[in-house]
């Protein structure tokens, strides 16, 4: 068993250690690690990372979920969203 996990983050292969956040995997594909974009256009990046501020929304695997309180699985689709 691998001590890594492979997911697609907007299209991107990012591999993270296995047990990682989204919020984390997030940050590890680069830039400041956005979530999505607020209806003003600025980018809004995981902020408390306990499930509270809503600010690390993301779509995966079609479905609408906290980046800080989902752990990364194989194959998994995170799409950032506007
Ligand atoms: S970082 Fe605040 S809810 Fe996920």
């Amino acid at each position: 068993m691998s001590d890594r996990t492979q997911l697609h983050i907007d299209g991107q292969l990012v591999r993270v250690k296995a047990g990682s956040s989204v919020a984390a995997a997030l940050r590890i594909a680069g830039g400041m690690g956005a979530a999505r974009t607020s209806v003003t256009g600025q980018p809004r990046a995981p902020f408390c990372g306990m499930g509270v501020c809503q600010e690390c929304r993301v779509q995966i695997d079609g479905r609408r979920r906290l980046a800080c309180q989902t752990v990364c699985a194989e194959g998994m689709r995170v799409e950032t969203t506007a």
